[in-house]
């Protein structure tokens, strides 16, 4: 038995790769495109071992598709690959469109072919899991409740817009042609491998290289923070247990304002790492100019998850942050890796003034 994994050199994909390998013998067939968000140092451990087979390739290619599906038969297909930072969004909607929206559709053709051809148990098992995103239901007041699955869909950005794209596809496959999908949608995960244009990969490092903090308009924008292997545990539970069709939120339960993440961070390292001048790295936080169309607040009610298929996070914020920050403090060449050439180009257009 072995699944395929789309987009499992990117920070969730390559997370829920080694967890799912440190916890099962089932194979792996991990294809990804390596955009500049793929980074195979991230299963640099995974070196030699007979369960995992890397190959480069599109999701959109839907001959390297159905040879992966015919040749390796998998009962899953779990689909991470995506273009997946709001403001790269913003500056260039294009590969948005591409990868999220056309790239799924021929996913969703292929798989769709793969499984029609498929007899009996392996029919009956076969899944398709997509991963989505919180951002599809748009934002929330101050007052609102949490997001549940039934919240209308508000995308905001051409990120969040072509994520809700790929989102009606996979649920019109199951009712058009009964296709066995899942889908997940989550909040902001963090954790190691967290490519650093994120907020908090970003702020950590630029606080150790002495660099400024850089928060967007008032910094009192609300996001909830999932530790990324609370989310891998959420996924291989769904694939477990979800009922066909359905959706499932996955949140950590962790609601804060980006400031108040900045500060936390910060005072994690200056217990850990001291600034050399005694100074705390607070006084490195920056307000600059806010991302266009910010979308104020995200809360993810997880209640379902919980109460249909028993699954909680394990980590609360302050465990999981601290973890975080230990782990690039601790993955020094990883960090000098990817803060290499093309990293660098996109720091330097998205931060100078
Ligand atoms: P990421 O950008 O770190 O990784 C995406 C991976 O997909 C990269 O390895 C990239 O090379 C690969 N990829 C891109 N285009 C591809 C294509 N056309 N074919 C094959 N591979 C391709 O993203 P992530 O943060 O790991 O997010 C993974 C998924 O989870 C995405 O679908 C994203 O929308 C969703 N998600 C992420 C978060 C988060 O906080 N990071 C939260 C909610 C949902
Ligand atoms: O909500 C889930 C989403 O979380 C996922 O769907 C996306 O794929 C993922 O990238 C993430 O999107 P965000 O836009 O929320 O993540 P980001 O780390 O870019 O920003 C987090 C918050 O911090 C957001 O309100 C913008 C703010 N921010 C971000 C950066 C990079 C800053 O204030 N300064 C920054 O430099």
């Amino acid at each position: 038995m072995s699944i395929l994994v789309t987009g499992g050199a990117g920070f969730i994909g390559s997370n829920f790769v080694l967890d799912w390998l440190s916890v099962s013998d089932e194979s792996v067939i991990n294809l990804d495109k390596l955009t500049y968000a793929g980074n195979l140092e991230n299963l640099a451990t995974l070196e030699g071992k007979q369960q995992h087979t890397f190959v480069r390739g599109d999701i959109g290619d839907a001959d390297l598709i159905t040879q992966l599906l015919t040749e390796h038969k998998p009962r899953a297909v779990i689909n991470f690959a995506a273009e997946s930072h709001v403001d790269r969004s913003i500056h260039g909607p294009e590969d948005f469109i591409q990868t999220n929206i056309v790239g799924t559709f021929h996913l969703l053709e292929s798989v769709r072919a793969y499984w029609n051809e498929l007899k009996g148990e392996a029919k009956n098992l076969f899944r398709f899991l997509h991963v989505s995103t919180d951002e599809v239901y748009g934002s929330l007041s101050k007052t609102d409740p949490a997001f549940s699955e039934t919240n209308r869909y508000e995308p905001n950005s051409p990120y969040s817009a072509s994520k809700a794209a790929s989102d009606h596809l996979v649920r019109a496959y199951h009712h058009t042609y009964g296709l066995p999908v899942l889908t997940t949608n989550c909040s902001n995960n963090y954790g190691p491998y967290h490519f650093p244009e994120k907020l908090i990969p970003l702020c950590i490092l630029n606080a150790l290289a002495g660099k400024p903090l850089p928060i967007y308009g008032d910094g009192q924008q609300v996001r909830d923070w999932l530790y990324v292997k609370d989310h891998c545990s959420a996924i291989r539970r769904v694939l477990e247990a979800g009922r066909l069709g359905e959706v499932y939120n996955v949140g950590g339960w962790n609601e804060k304002a980006n400031l108040d993440v900045v500060n936390t961070l910060c005072t994690i390292l200056d217990e850990l790492q001291p600034r050399a001048d005694g100074k705390p790295y607070s006084t490195q936080i920056t307000f600059i100019k806010d991302r266009a169309g910010h979308d104020r607040r995200y809360a993810i009610d997880a209640s379902k998850l919980e109460k249909d298929l028993g699954w909680k996070p394990a980590e609360t914020f302050e465990t999981g942050i601290r973890k975080t920050v230990q782990w690039y403090l601790d993955n020094q060449p990883w960090v000098a890796n990817v803060s290499s050439g093309a990293y660098q180009d996109w720091v330097n257009k998205q931060y100078t003034i």
